[in-house]
């Protein structure tokens, strides 16, 4: 039996090393099959239910397309305004909850409210839950495609000397943090103002034996760094006012600066969406790691459906 199967899928603090890299092999896998066109449809018969309580492009998109290419069917909201989970009649979280784990195989969800699909998790036992991010929690399968375009960019994660810039606070950072602890990889960080990270995750990731340094200059750790990890300036998760903003540009990265560093691996990654901490004069460069990861997106998603809805044992024989 595998860590996925018949699991919910909360945090990255599930799984240890042997789990991502069987999510990993699975992933590769499904990438031959995707390429050949001969992809199997194992989960003919399965539905995903979205629940996105908050905005989304890729995660929602993503799921429903793995879902999809893997045979099953998704149905479900992208806006709680057009459901009763809002409006004069709202009704309870758990109550729409129940209902989608009565119509849907796997329920996957986007909350404002941190801790949220969790909470709804424990009362479940007919569905499973895939958190898409919840408010200042985690963005765990996020990190899984990051972790695994990390591996299929350099071979392997062990070695890597990453560095996390921008707003350290996010989710996204939260959920990585957790994945890298796992490998034999060296972390930076660069923080924007007022965007440091929680230091009870510090804490956590230290107490696994990882070290994490921290610096003000970003340009000046360029030529030691294989990947540069950015996140959104501006904390979608966030309400707006609770956002101390750095000023536009204020950890640039820059076509030019990336290539004084004079170091061709060098790879840049991000979530998306971005802003000015990202400009598109990177896009077309072969730092530009972040449409693989959009890309990686779907691959990842297919791999972790099959091993949480497919056989126990499915991903097992990958290569
Ligand atoms: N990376 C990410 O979570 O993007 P979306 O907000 O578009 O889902």
């Amino acid at each position: 039996m595998n860590a996925f199967a018949g699991q919910h899928v909360l945090s990255l603090n599930q799984y240890g090393r042997a789990d991502l890299e069987l999510l990993f092999d699975t992933a590769d896998e499904v990438g031959r099959e995707l390429a050949k066109g001969d992809v199997r449809r194992d989960l003919d018969g399965k539905i995903l239910m979205s629940a996105f309580f908050d905005k989304s492009t890729r995660t929602r998109l993503a799921h429903e397309t793995a879902m999809l290419r893997l045979g099953g069917t998704v149905s479900g909201f992208a806006d709680a305004e057009v459901t009763r989970a809002s409006g004069s009649t709202q009704e309870s979280s758990d109550d729409v909850f129940r209902m989608l784990a009565l119509y849907g195989d796997v329920i996957v969800t986007r909350h404002p409210v941190t801790g949220e699909p969790a909470r709804v998790s424990e009362s479940m036992d007919n569905a499973l839950v895939i958190n898409a991010g919840d408010g200042t929690g985690e963005h765990p399968t996020q990190a899984l495609v990051d972790l695994y375009t990390m591996r299929q960019r350099f071979g392997s994660i062990d070695g890597l000397t990453i560095a996390l810039v921008n707003d350290l606070r996010m989710r996204c950072t939260r959920s990585l943090l957790r994945g890298l602890r796992r490998y034999d990889c060296t972390v930076r960080c660069v923080a924007a103002r007022g965007m440091h990270m929680d230091p009870v995750l510090r804490a956590e990731v230290e107490g696994a034996g990882r070290t994490i340094t921290f610096h003000d200059d970003l340009v000046g750790l360029l030529p030691e760094l294989d990947v540069v990890y950015s996140s959104p300036t501006v904390a979608a998760e966030l309400p707006e006012d609770a956002v101390p903003r750095p000023a536009a540009g204020e950890l640039p990265l820059s076509r030019e600066l990336l290539e004084a560093a004079g170091k061709d691996s060098l790879t840049v990654m991000h979530p998306l969406p971005r802003k000015e901490e990202l400009p598109v004069d990177v896009d077309d460069t072969p730092y530009n790691g972040y449409f693989q990861q959009a890309a990686n997106g779907i691959t990842v998603r297919m791999a972790l459906l099959r091993l949480m809805l497919g056989e126990p044992d499915a991903g097992r024989s990958a290569a």
